[in-house]
């Protein structure tokens, strides 16, 4: 719900549970007031403007005499070089050749509903019912420049999104140089600042900071959102916890270079800006043109880290993930990589196949070497037809499909391969700029899809193997990051065009397959989980994790990755690394899109039994984990010798609960405290019956000591509400 007191000039959005407020003050000057739980409506007025001015902070014009400055006031979308010296949202070249930007109010529409954002993923509602949306006009008056604050606010889920639509309303050409998409002011400084940092095979780690006055905050200059750092930010109220205190989550929605920032001011108040980073990003808005920015997400809890994921992961299951994949069950996978790498042919997958249907799986996939004259990582990225010496691709998918078993393939269409029949053809394709030679990263260029032509030849060339044969999943990889970045497409005026024009290339061309391809299950990759983002999430409903599938280190990846997306994105996958014995491999890849990744003739008679009941759990536990709430119990960024999570059916009558031992330790006692069980309802624990209540679980906990005791083990513990049983029952 939006609405706008006009006798006190304020805007008030709300969610559920949190209210979001913005002023609008004296000059059209738009003011951040409040963000946080939810407000009555009554007395916003009295939220403080914070318009004392400060020694040597200039002063608006207008507004000197009475002492104002945009330095110290709570800026909703912050502009360059009129005096506010903290980090602006925006930054505009004019014609004159000065930076100097300055938007201010002009007015406001509120609309049911959420506007498209042709070109770009975002948050998307069913019903215009499910969400209000507020535009604020602004403009410059010297340069006539427009900018459209867009707010969505959703009434099923506490989040609000924000984007901004910026025209140039001048006869002159303009430059944006910095377009941030959103700008919180929060009036203090209290926070610990939560990150996920990472490289390749160690993707999602937690890190936790305190603010510190000054900057500080994480960006992708890699032309990916990257292994290294996710588009992922919290501010967590000092003490907060996995189940108290408040948290802000922020997210952006965006698969290139981006920034989030916070900045604490001399005044111990924090600014946090997300968008587009401003390294190589220039773009020329002629007269009448209009940009718009990517999408950023926000998210209020008081219910502490825990109950900010579980708001990102309803969100994103509801309102990011789309098409017939978005609940339909996903099939259960065998993946050729790990198994066979480059070396395979026909018969060697049919054999995969084959053992694999034995034991319950549903899909094969065959990844990476099927293609132009690929037998190792050297050669053929652009060249996207089959490799007939290797493989007679018609008599595997038909003796798969035969087998009632789907069939998948593997694809890298942004790169090229120096040795490639498309690169002799097209040198220029590659992302590059004049007088310098490409920088190699596993062999290989990346190619320019920020143009259309290119574009269209690598859909054409995936056409024709998607036309011809029936191919039910596609993983789309992307396994180097961007350097000399540039298109012989583009002139010097806009060469620094390039890095967001490649990402909507990208864009374009997975939307281009998704919608050709409706049926398609689309999963996307990056070295592993190295363009891990919710972008990449509006187009696949789900993402290879990450390459690393050891059980052990991939719980610090998953534990990282929980932080804002659902397990339904995660791909997870059992492994030969022999780590851990099958039984808790099993137990870690269940959260997640559950598949293997290894040889199955190789299996032992006892892991095939193994694996064939892991088939089954996974049947079993689908709807649990895919839709019910994740509670992460114990954090192994907590605790280096435990960890535990569950899932909680939403109306909180079961929950899955799983325990996993990192390292031994000397202790006898371990009790597990449960989490989102309902305190007053009975729980019956599947194997040995006890039946406990929902207090004693949570406030209690359950002694699972003997059960984990040495590294590498684990267990589950399912529990199901029952009626409420008789004392005497109880004590037998
Ligand atoms: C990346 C992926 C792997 C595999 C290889 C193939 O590293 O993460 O899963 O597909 O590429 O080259």
């Amino acid at each position: 719900m939006i609405r706008f007191d006009d006798s006190k000039n304020v805007f008030h959005l709300c969610t559920p549970e949190t209210s979001y407020i913005i002023g609008i003050y004296d000059e059209g000057l738009l003011l951040n007031l409040y963000y946080g739980k939810r407000l009555p409506d009554n007395d916003l007025w009295y939220l403080s403007r914070r318009q004392s001015c400060a020694s040597f902070s200039p002063c608006d014009p207008v507004l000197a005499p009475t002492g104002f400055s945009v330095d110290v006031a709570p800026m909703e979308y912050p502009t360059n070089g009129r005096g506010d010296f903290r980090v602006s949202a925006v930054s505009v070249l004019n014609s004159d050749g000065n930076t100097v930007t300055d938007l201010r109010y002009e007015g406001y529409r509120i609309y049911p509903g959420k506007p498209d954002m042709p070109g770009l993923p975002h948050l998307y509602v069913t019903d215009q019912s499910q969400c209000d949306t507020l535009e604020i006009t602004m403009r410059d008056p010297y340069t006539n420049l427009t900018a459209v604050l867009v707010y969505s606010v959703f009434h099923d889920c506490d989040v609000l999104t924000k984007h901004v639509r910026f025209r140039n309303d001048s006869p002159v050409p303009l430059k944006l140089c910095r377009v941030m998409s959103s700008c919180v002011d929060l009036p203090e400084m209290q926070y610990d600042l939560v990150t996920l940092y990472g490289r390749h095979a160690k993707e999602r780690q937690f890190v936790r900071r305190p603010l510190a006055h000054g900057l500080q905050g994480i960006r992708s200059v890699r032309g990916s959102s990257s292994h290294a750092q996710n588009p992922f930010a919290a501010l967590a109220q000092k003490g907060a916890t996995e189940t108290t205190g408040n948290v802000y989550g922020f997210h952006f929605i965006y698969s290139g270079n981006y920034e989030i920032t916070a900045e604490v001011d001399f005044n111990a108040t924090t600014r946090i800006l997300m968008g587009i980073q401003d390294t190589d990003f220039q773009w020329e808005l002629l007269p009448g043109e209009s940009f718009l920015t990517p999408e950023a997400v926000h998210v209020f809890s008081d219910q502490g880290i825990g109950g900010m994921s579980r708001m990102f992961h309803r969100a994103y299951n509801d309102h990011l993930i789309r098409g017939v994949w978005q609940y339909r069950k996903r099939p259960l996978l065998i993946n050729s990589w790990e198994a066979a790498y480059f070396d395979f042919d026909t018969d060697k997958l049919i054999a995969f196949a084959k053992q694999a249907k034995e034991l319950g799986i549903e899909l094969l996939v065959m990844d990476d070497g099927w293609f132009g004259k690929r037998n190792n990582d050297t050669n053929s990225l652009g060249d996207w037809f089959v490799n007939r010496q290797k493989l007679d691709l018609g008599r595997l998918i038909d003796t798969v499909h035969a087998m009632d078993m789907k069939f998948g393939i593997w694809y890298e269409p942004e790169m090229i391969s120096p040795d490639s029949e498309l690169y002799r053809a097209h040198p220029d394709w590659c992302v590059h700029v004049p007088g310098r030679v490409p920088s190699l990263a596993r062999h290989q260029y990346v190619l320019d899809v920020s143009r259309k032509d290119v574009r269209d030849n690598i859909f054409d060339q995936m056409r024709s193997v998607l036309d011809k044969y029936t191919i039910d999943y596609l993983k789309w990889d992307f396994n180097r990051n961007l350097s000399e970045a540039g298109s012989a497409a583009l002139d010097s005026a806009h060469a620094q065009e390039f890095f967001h024009r490649f990402v909507l290339g990208t864009y374009e061309l997975q939307d281009r397959l998704t919608t050709t391809y409706p049926q398609l299950l689309l999963e996307n990759c990056s070295g592993g989980g190295g363009r891990f983002d919710p972008g990449m999430l509006y187009y696949s409903p789900q993402i290879w994790t990450s390459d690393n599938t050891d059980p052990i280190e991939r719980l610090m990846i998953q534990f990282g990755t929980s932080l804002c997306y659902p397990a339904s994105t995660m791909g997870a996958h059992v492994s030969a690394c022999d780590r851990t014995g099958y039984a808790t491999k099993g137990n870690v890849a269940l959260w997640g899109t559950f598949g293997y990744e290894l040889d199955p003739c190789k299996l032992d008679d006892e892991t095939k039994a193994l694996v064939k009941q892991q088939v089954q759990e996974y049947h079993k536990y689908y709807d649990l984990i895919h839709t019910g709430d994740l509670y992460r119990l114990i954090c192994p960024w907590e605790n280096p010798f435990c960890c535990a999570w569950s899932f909680v059916s939403r109306d909180r009558k079961e929950t899955l609960v799983t325990v996993v031992r990192m390292r031994h330790e000397e202790q006898t006692l371990f009790h597990l405290k449960l989490q989102g069980l309902d305190p007053q309802r009975y729980y019956q624990l599947e194997g040995n019956g006890a039946v406990c209540s929902g207090a004693l679980l949570m406030y209690a906990g359950v002694d699972v000591a003997d059960s984990v005791d040495n590294d590498g083990d684990s267990i589950k513990l399912h529990f199901v509400a029952v009626d409420k049983p008789d004392t005497d029952e109880r004590t037998r």
